[in-house]
C-alpha cells in the first residue's frame, strides 16, 4: 500500500520542480494599461508647436478634446485650431504655449507667429511614458484602430529614454505601426497603395540623420480586405536579446536579427563604430518608452502620388504648406467624419508588456 502513494509522492515533487523550472522562464507582465481612465501621470502630453521633425501641421495640447478615453478606450483625435481661436487667428494671430505648459522648445515651439505661413492649424496630442514606464526587452501587444481621414498620420512607438549612444537616430526608434488615413493614395513609384489599408514597421538607427539606415528595417503590411481604419488591430513586437519581430493580427510583418557585428555591421557603413560600447542589439539594447501621437500632414506624405477625388494640398518644397493645407479644407475635411465624428481619432484598447 506504501508504494502508490510513495509514487504519487515523486509525481507530485517533479511536477513541482517542472512548475517552478515553466514559472522561472515564463515573462512576466511589467505594463498593464487598459485605459479605463488617462492617468495623466503615466502619461506625460508633450506641449508643443514643434512639428515633430517631418515638418507636420499640428500643435501638440494637453486639452481633453485631444486625449481623453471613452468606453475603455483612449481616443487621440486631431481638431481644427481655428475651432478654438477662429479662422482669423491662423492669419493674425500668435500662439503663445508658454502660457499653457510648452515643454518642448525645439524650432521655437513654445511661440508662433502668423506671417506667410500661418499658425499650425490642427491641434491634436502625443503622450509619453518616458517618466513613468521604460524597459528594455520584451513583447508588446496593443490593440488599437487607426484613424480615418486624408493626411492623418497615427503612430504608436517608442523612443530612446535616456539617448546612451547619442543623438536620433543613433540612439534609435521604435516604430510598431504607422500608417496614413487617406483611404484612397497610390504611388506609382512601386510602393501601390500607401492609404489605410497599409501598416507599416520600422526601425531608425544610423550614425547621423542623414545616414538613417532604415530602409533595412522597414516593413508594410497591405490588408487586401478592410483597412487599419475600420477595424481594431493587434500589433506586437517582439523585442530580444537576438532579434526583434514585428507582427499584426499574429502574422509577421517585419523581422530582423543582427550579425555578431551588430547594426553597425548590417550597416555596412565605414568610419567609428557609434555601438562599439554596445551588445550586437544596439542601439536597441536599452530602455525604451512609449509614444502615441497624431500628426498630420507634413513629409511622411510624398509628393507625385495620387489622391483620390483630389490632388495632394500642398508640396513638399512649398513655404506655406500650412497655407495650402488650410485653404483646401473643403476637400480634406469631410473625409474625416464620413461614418462618425470619431473615425479621425486613433483608438486604442489596450497595451500589455511581458517582459523576455
Ligand atoms: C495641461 O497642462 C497645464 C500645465 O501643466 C495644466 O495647468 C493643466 O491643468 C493641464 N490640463 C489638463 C486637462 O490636465
Ligand atoms: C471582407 O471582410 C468582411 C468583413 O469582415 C467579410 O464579411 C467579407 O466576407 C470579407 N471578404 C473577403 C473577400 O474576404
Amino acid at each position: 500500500m506504501s508504494h502508490p502513494s510513495k509514487s504519487l509522492f515523486f509525481v507530485v515533487l517533479i511536477l513541482q520542480a517542472f512548475l517552478a523550472v515553466v514559472l522561472a522562464q515564463t515573462s512576466q507582465l511589467v505594463f498593464q494599461e487598459d485605459f479605463n481612465t488617462l492617468d495623466r501621470n503615466r502619461w506625460q502630453h508633450l506641449i508643443t508647436a514643434w512639428r515633430g521633425g517631418n515638418n507636420e501641421f499640428q500643435y501638440y495640447t494637453n486639452r481633453t478634446e485631444n486625449s481623453y478615453v471613452k468606453n475603455g478606450v483612449l481616443f487621440i483625435k486631431p481638431t481644427l485650431t481655428a475651432d478654438r481661436f477662429g479662422n482669423d487667428f491662423l492669419y493674425t494671430g500668435t500662439l503663445d504655449l508658454n502660457k499653457e505648459g510648452c515643454n518642448i522648445n525645439w524650432d521655437n515651439g513654445c511661440f508662433v507667429q502668423a506671417g506667410a505661413e500661418i499658425i499650425n492649424p490642427i491641434q491634436s496630442a502625443r503622450i509619453v511614458t518616458s517618466k513613468s514606464f521604460s524597459f528594455t526587452y520584451g513583447t508588446v501587444e496593443v490593440r488599437a484602430k487607426m484613424p480615418r481621414g486624408d493626411w492623418i498620420w497615427p503612430a504608436i512607438w517608442m523612443l530612446p529614454t535616456d539617448s546612451v549612444y547619442g543623438n536620433w537616430p543613433r540612439s534609435g526608434e521604435i516604430d510598431i505601426v504607422e500608417a496614413r488615413g487617406n483611404a484612397d493614395l497610390t504611388c506609382n513609384d512601386g510602393q501601390g497603395k500607401i492609404g489605410n489599408s497599409k501598416m507599416y514597421s520600422t526601425l531608425h538607427w544610423g550614425p547621423d540623420g542623414a545616414n538613417n539606415q532604415f530602409q533595412k528595417t522597414s516593413w508594410a503590411k497591405l490588408l487586401s480586405n478592410g483597412t487599419y481604419s475600420s477595424d481594431f488591430h493587434i500589433y506586437r513586437l517582439e523585442w530580444l536579446s537576438t532579434g526583434i519581430t514585428f507582427k499584426v493580427d499574429g502574422q509577421v510583418v517585419g523581422s530582423v536579427s543582427p550579425p555578431a557585428g551588430g547594426f553597425w555591421q548590417l550597416s555596412g557603413l565605414t568610419g567609428t563604430n557609434p555601438w562599439a560600447a554596445g551588445t550586437k542589439m544596439a542601439p536597441f539594447d536599452k530602455k525604451f518608452h512609449f509614444v502615441l501621437n497624431v500628426a498630420v500632414g507634413g513629409n511622411f506624405f510624398p509628393d507625385g502620388c495620387v489622391n483620390v477625388p483630389y490632388n495632394k494640398p500642398w508640396t513638399a518644397s512649398s513655404s506655406t504648406p500650412m497655407r495650402s493645407f488650410w485653404e483646401r479644407k473643403c476637400e480634406w475635411y469631410p473625409t474625416w467624419y464620413r461614418t462618425s465624428r470619431d473615425d479621425s481619432a486613433m483608438q486604442v484598447d489596450y497595451i500589455r508588456v511581458w517582459s523576455a
